[in-house]
């Protein structure tokens, strides 16, 4: 069987705009953001760009028995990988900006994404985030990685600005070193309904 590191610097060299990392979520930063998944309940969780599944573990570790956990992956080789990895993994073979094809409104209750914001196009960003804002459920949280590299600069900058003029609540957690780029994750609840 392929590894997952093996799967993911293939796809990282193949397609680097997309992938947008070096390596696989560290462990302490996927545990950083998993904090928003519900652990009581039937709640509805979705993962944005599982990549080689590095986050996909903890956030299943936390789930109940009674949860749905989707995921939705663009890159096809990463999703035949999670087939075969995690067979426990519901993955929707397509791009986030088309979320609403499949998900209905207000249907789940955390969305967890380690997508590479500042590689995606300002208007399929856009797109993303109107779409994860419409299958929030009231109440519900998104946390994404804001990789260190791109923080500081124009495209990370416009990007937590568009966060903060589409949520009413955007938290910033503090910075994990140890992740390959050094990352943070932005917390954000309560979507501003145009
Ligand atoms: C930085 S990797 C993260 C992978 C994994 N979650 C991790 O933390 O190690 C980003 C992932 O997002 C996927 N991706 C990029 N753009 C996407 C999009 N528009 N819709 C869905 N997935 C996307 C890539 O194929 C890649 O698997």
């Amino acid at each position: 069987m392929k590894t997952d590191l093996g799967v993911f610097l293939k796809a990282a060299m193949r397609r680097p705009a997309v992938i947008g990392a070096f390596a696989p979520t560290s462990e302490i930063l996927a545990a950083q953001l998993v904090e928003v998944v519900p652990r009581r309940g039937a709640p509805t969780v979705l993962e944005l760009g599982p990549g080689t599944g590095a986050v996909s573990g903890l956030i299943r570790s936390r789930l109940p028995d009674d949860a749905r956990y989707l995921a939705v992956e663009v890159d096809r080789a990463m999703v035949d990988h999670l087939t075969v990895t995690r067979p426990w993994l519901e993955v929707l073979h397509m791009s986030a900006a088309e979320l609403g094809s499949r998900i209905g409104a207000g249907e789940v209750d955390a969305v967890v994404s380690a997508l590479p914001w500042t590689l995606i196009p300002e208007r399929t960003q856009g797109q993303i985030i109107e779409e994860v804002a419409k299958v929030l459920a009231p109440g519900g949280s998104f946390t994404t990685i804001a990789y260190l590299t791109g923080t500081s600069f124009g495209p990370g900058k416009r990007f937590r600005r568009r966060l903060g003029a589409s949520f009413d609540e955007v938290l910033t957690t503090r910075t994990v070193w140890r992740n390959l780029p050094p990352a943070r994750t932005y917390v954000c609840r309560r979507p501003i309904v145009p």
